[in-house]
C-alpha cells in the first residue's frame, strides 16, 4: 500500500497546546506574531490555539479577525453546578471556542483520568457544540511489549461504546504516544502511519473524512515526512507552539 499522499480529501490541521505555560505579556506577543505570519504565508491548514483556561478571553480578542480557532485544553464533564474549580464546555463555547482537547496523557497519567471519565468529557464537548480533539497513545512500556494498538483500540473504544461511532462525525483524534511528548523523540513516519490508518479502520466510515493529528515533539525538521504520510492529517504540537517561528513552519509544512 503505498502510504504516502495524496489520499482522500481532508483539510490539515494544526493545533497549538499551550499547556501551563504564558503571561498576558507573552500571549500577546506570541498571538500578534502569529496572525502576522501566517497571513503572509496565506496557508490553507485550519490552525487552533489551546491556551490555558485564564487566557482564553484575552486570546479571544487577539485573535478575533483572524483564521485561528480557539480551543480549551481540558473540561469538566459537569455543565454547571457545584464543582469547584471546573470549567464547563458550555462555558468554553461561551468564550468562543471551537475545539477542546479530551484525555491527553498528561491528564490521563498526572490527573488520573481513566477511559471512562475521559468519555464522558467527550460526551460533554459534543453536546455544547464543541469539537473535541481525543489524545490516545501508549506508554514506553506498551509500545516496547508490542501492544501499541490494543491499546489505542482500547482508547478508543470506551468512547465509541459511551458515544457511537457517528458522533466521531464531529471530532478530531489526535495520536500521540505518550513516550514522544516533550522528549524530543518521536514516532518514525512509517510507524505512525500504521497507527493512524488503525485508528481510521477502527472509526469505520467515519474513519475516512476525520482528521487523525500526530503528536509528541513535532519540529519544524519532521513535520514535513510525518505529514506527508497518507493518514496523518496535521499535528498537536506542545513545546514548539510557544515559539511563533517554528509553529509557523510547522503550519506551512501541514498546508
Ligand atoms: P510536545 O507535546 O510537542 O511538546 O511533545 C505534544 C503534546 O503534548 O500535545
Amino acid at each position: 500500500m503505498d502510504a504516502q499522499k495524496p489520499g482522500p480529501q481532508r483539510r490539515p490541521l494544526v493545533v497549538a497546546n499551550w499547556k501551563l505555560n504564558g503571561s498576558r505579556r507573552s500571549n500577546q506577543a506570541l498571538l500578534e506574531a502569529l496572525v502576522a505570519g501566517w497571513k503572509a504565508q496565506s496557508g490553507s491548514a485550519e490552525v487552533a490555539i489551546c491556551p490555558p483556561f485564564i487566557y482564553l478571553p484575552q486570546a479571544a480578542e487577539l485573535l478575533e479577525k483572524s483564521e485561528f480557532y480557539l480551543g480549551g485544553q481540558n473540561l469538566s464533564q459537569y455543565s454547571e453546578g457545584a464543582y469547584t474549580g471546573e470549567v464547563s464546555g458550555k462555558m468554553l463555547a461561551e468564550t468562543g471556542c471551537r475545539y477542546v482537547i479530551i484525555g491527553h496523557s498528561e491528564r490521563r497519567q498526572l490527573f488520573n483520568e481513566t477511559d471512562e471519565l475521559v468519555a464522558e468529557k467527550f460526551a460533554a464537548a459534543l453536546s455544547h457544540g464543541l469539537t473535541p480533539i481525543l489524545c490516545v497513545g501508549e506508554s514506553l512500556e506498551e509500545c516496547d511489549g508490542g501492544h501499541t494498538l490494543a491499546v489505542v483500540g482500547r482508547q478508543l473504544g470506551v468512547v465509541i461504546d459511551k458515544v457511537g461511532l457517528e458522533a466521531f462525525a464531529r471530532a478530531v483524534v489526535a495520536y500521540e504516544p505518550v513516550w514522544a511528548i516533550g522528549t524530543g523523540r518521536h514516532a518514525t513516519p512509517a510507524d505512525a502511519q500504521r497507527v493512524h490508518a488503525y485508528i481510521r479502520e477502527r472509526l469505520g466510515v467515519q474513519g475516512e473524512t476525520i482528521q487523525v493529528l500526530y503528536g509528541g515533539s513535532v519540529k519544524p525538521d519532521n513535520a514535513p515526512e510525518l505529514f506527508a504520510m497518507a493518514d496523518i492529517d496535521g499535528g498537536l504540537i506542545g513545546g514548539a507552539s510557544l515559539k511563533s517561528e517554528d509553529f509557523l513552519a510547522i503550519c506551512r509544512a501541514a498546508g
